[in-house]
């Protein structure tokens, strides 16, 4: 296992996801996977370059340059630790970063399914996106929808949209919902999750997943989960899933073998409140890494 850390904030438009990844060194994130008999690697983090002052020269895709820089840098470190024979733990950072993650499984495997946990759908493109933030655009971009000022700047992606599934949605712009309505991505919102539970909605996912994929990449955005449990992270909406159902659905997706990178973002320390966001996240983390309660 080899972490790769991304302390990118620019593609959220606010401080303190940038902390992220070293908040989890210090909530011991090296140590609890250690602990799991699993070698494990840190690479440090990744240099984000700063952005100059004042300067934004498209509103609708802030700090362009900037998240573009990074995502490459994280699609190179990604693919070297793959090519290492290491499995890629990226830690973030803004979600903006799993454009970069993407682009290096694309290089490593032919067909990828995805499990995107997140409160919002992440499927907005440069036309349709309110805020001019990328990390709202990655989704997207990552099964190839959107300008060629993001698609296919990383390189070609293998994400198979058939095998997307979003999980935990609740805050969706209209043209980003009406986008993921017209795509084969399979969306599960927080509604399906209180009506049929976050076991069957596991079970269907995995299956989506899975068919005919070699690979599968787990994004897991911490706002997915409700604020109540986990105030620090960048974009808090109200109404997200438990604690125990974001550790049942990661021990499902451990256990279906086709895990082949992890990806954990939108950490924020400074409106971490309780403190405890960093190590609910570590958590989840081991979780989907194998530990077993029993
Ligand atoms: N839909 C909003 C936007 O496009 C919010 C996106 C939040 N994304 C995230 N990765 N937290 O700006
Ligand atoms: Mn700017
Ligand atoms: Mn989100
Ligand atoms: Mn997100």
């Amino acid at each position: 296992m080899r972490i790769v850390g991304v302390p990118l904030d620019l593609g959220a438009d606010r401080r303190g996801i940038d902390m992220g990844p070293d908040a989890l060194r210090n909530d011991g994130l090296v140590k609890r996977i250690a602990d799991l008999d699993i070698e494990v690697e840190d690479t440090g983090n990744i240099f984000i370059p700063r952005p100059a002052p004042g300067l934004c020269k498209n509103p609708k895709l802030k700090h362009y340059d900037e998240v573009l820089c990074a995502c490459k840098k994280v699609r190179d470190f990604v693919s070297d630790a793959i090519t290492d024979g290491y499995f890629p733990l990226v830690i973030g950072g803004d979600h903006s970063i799993a454009m970069g993650t993407t682009a290096a499984l694309s290089k490593h495997y032919k067909k990828i399914g995805m499990i995107w946990i997140d409160a919002h759908g992440d499927f907005n493109t440069e036309e349709t996106t309110i805020s001019g933030n990328i990390h709202g655009m990655s989704f997207a971009t990552s099964v190839g929808r959107g300008t060629k000022a993001l698609v296919g700047k990383m390189g070609k992606t293998c994400v198979c949209e058939e095998n997307c599934v979003l999980i935990g949605a609740r805050d969706l712009d209209p043209l980003e919902r009406e986008a993921l309505k017209k795509s084969k991505v399979t969306v599960f919102t927080m509604r399906d999750i209180d009506e049929i539970g976050m076991y069957k909605v596991m079970k269907k996912a995995m299956k989506i997943a899975c068919n005919g994929t070699d690979a599968i990449h787990v994004s897991f955005d911490l706002d997915s989960i409700d604020p109540m449990e986990a105030p620090g992270v960048g974009t808090p909406v109200q109404g997200g899933i438990t604690y125990r159902e974001a550790h049942l659905a990661m021990e499902m997706i451990s256990e279906c073998g086709k895990l082949k990178s992890l990806e954990v973002v939108e950490l924020n320390p400074i409106l971490d409140s309780y403190n405890n966001t960093g190590k609910l996240a570590i958590g989840l983390i081991t979780s989907a890494l194998g530990k077993k309660i029993f």
